[in-house]
């Protein structure tokens, strides 16, 4: 009010004092109101266009600096109609507090060409838990000959999945759509047919379900296999700042499954623009656009860290894979002792993040599935099954 009132009494003085071209000597008090004058109009004008630097916030101190010193998302353009239903939808999906099921459930997923040669393995761990999971076969090559009866009648309807192409990203939501079918589905695991579980089902159950967020993989890589990726085709929507990338394999909450459903316009930008081949480069939307959705809507929603093992310490263009013999009671033991999240980023300086694996808080071991196995392993991994899953 006092300001108000200071700032129309500048007003009319600065018109006063434009008006009258000799001034006459300034008295005192004329010397007071033009300085009230001044300030008023600085406050004004502070309010009217928030200062975007702490250093001017200092300045125009009026209101709460706090704000300012963290950088806070001030839309610098206009949203497209598209931007605008996409945010909104997506903003209401993630308030609305999770429906309770009376007997929740995990959807396992598995993305596969064919057949699973670890169904034997999954039988055991499925085994006496009946009413806590579903099973979706999207089986993108040929008609799987099933062996386990958690498997059997379980696929879904497929479509041909070509490596490193959207395809790939349909497969996943195809399966999503089709477990977000069973409302009892409260977590979805997306799993290939060269993933094992590294614990007993208890375990696996309680360490999703007890918490609220999804386990996607989720960095920023500056190097050639990161932002060297991106593709200024994405833009306005998608900026090189929000571009992020992560292994493929996603366990996720039910809100950010329909999430998944519901987003056309993120997508949109990948399937045009994250592909092989995109201006001269190669773009997987696989590795690239639910790391990007995530980190840009809900990144605190989000581990950050996949809970399917991959060995890629050995620097080749594939993951290590494990033979027969390699199967070991301490080589299990040694993937599931890990509880630190490890990314290396592909430029020169190759740097490498470290950060624990936090699951409510408490740092616990990073693991509940790895990758990838030859199908000979099965023999070593079922005979040691009830050894290394007991933890
Ligand atoms: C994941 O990373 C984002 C961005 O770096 C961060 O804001 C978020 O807190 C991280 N998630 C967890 C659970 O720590
Ligand atoms: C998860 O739950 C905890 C309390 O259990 C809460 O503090 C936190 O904000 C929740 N996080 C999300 C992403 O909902
Ligand atoms: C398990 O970890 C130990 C300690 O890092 C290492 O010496 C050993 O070679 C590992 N064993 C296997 C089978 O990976
Ligand atoms: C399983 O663990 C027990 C006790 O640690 C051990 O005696 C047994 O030999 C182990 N079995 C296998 C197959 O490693």
């Amino acid at each position: 009010m006092k300001t108000a009132r200071a700032w129309q009494l500048g007003i009319k003085d600065m018109l006063i004092m434009s008006g009258s071209r000799q001034r006459p000597h300034l008295k005192r008090p004329i010397w007071i109101i033009v300085l009230v004058s001044l300030v008023s109009i600085c406050l004004i004008g502070a309010y009217i266009y928030p200062p975007r630097s702490s250093a001017a916030c200092y300045i125009f101190s009026s209101r709460d600096c706090s704000i300012y010193e963290q950088p806070i998302h001030v839309p610098s353009r206009e949203l497209t109609d598209d931007e605008t239903a996409a945010q909104v939808v997506i903003r209401e999906i993630l308030k609305t507090p999770p429906v309770h099921s009376k007997n929740p459930k995990i959807a396992f997923m598995f993305l596969t060409p064919g057949s699973l040669p670890f169904e034997k393995l999954w039988d055991r761990f499925f085994h006496g838990h009946e009413d806590r999971f579903t099973v979706y076969v999207h089986a993108s090559s040929e008609k799987p000959a099933h062996v386990s009866r958690y498997f059997i009648g379980r696929d879904i309807r497929s479509e041909k999945v070509i490596w490193g192409k959207i395809s790939m990203v349909d497969a996943e939501k195809r399966l999503l759509g089709h477990a977000l079918e069973d409302p009892n589905n409260q977590h979805f695991v997306l799993l290939s047919d060269s993933c094992v579980p590294l614990h007993n089902f208890d375990y696996v159950y309680n360490y999703l379900m007890f918490t609220n967020i999804s386990y996607i993989d989720c960095f920023e890589d500056p190097g050639p296999h990161g932002n060297g990726r991106y593709s200024d085709h994405m833009m306005p929507e998608v900026e090189v700042k929000d571009f992020r990338k992560g292994a493929q394999w996603f366990s996720m909450k039910r809100q950010h499954a329909i999430i998944v459903m519901a987003d056309s316009l993120y997508y949109t930008k990948f399937k045009l623009y994250c592909r092989p081949g995109m201006d001269g480069r190669n773009c997987y939307a696989d590795e690239h656009y639910l790391p990007t959705l995530f980190n840009m809507i809900d990144p605190t929603g989000i581990a950050n860290w996949s809970v399917t093992h991959v060995d890629w310490s050995e620097g080749k263009w594939h993951p290590k894979a494990y033979r027969g013999q390699d199967v070991s009671y301490e080589l299990l033991r040694n993937i599931t002792a890990i509880d630190m999240s490890y990314h290396v980023t592909s430029n020169e300086k190759k740097k490498m993040m470290i950060q624990p694996c936090l699951w409510n808080g408490v740092k616990r071991p990073c693991y509940l599935f790895a990758r990838k196995f030859y199908p000979e392993a099965q023999d070593n991994l079922l005979h040691l099954f009830s050894n290394y899953t007991t933890v």
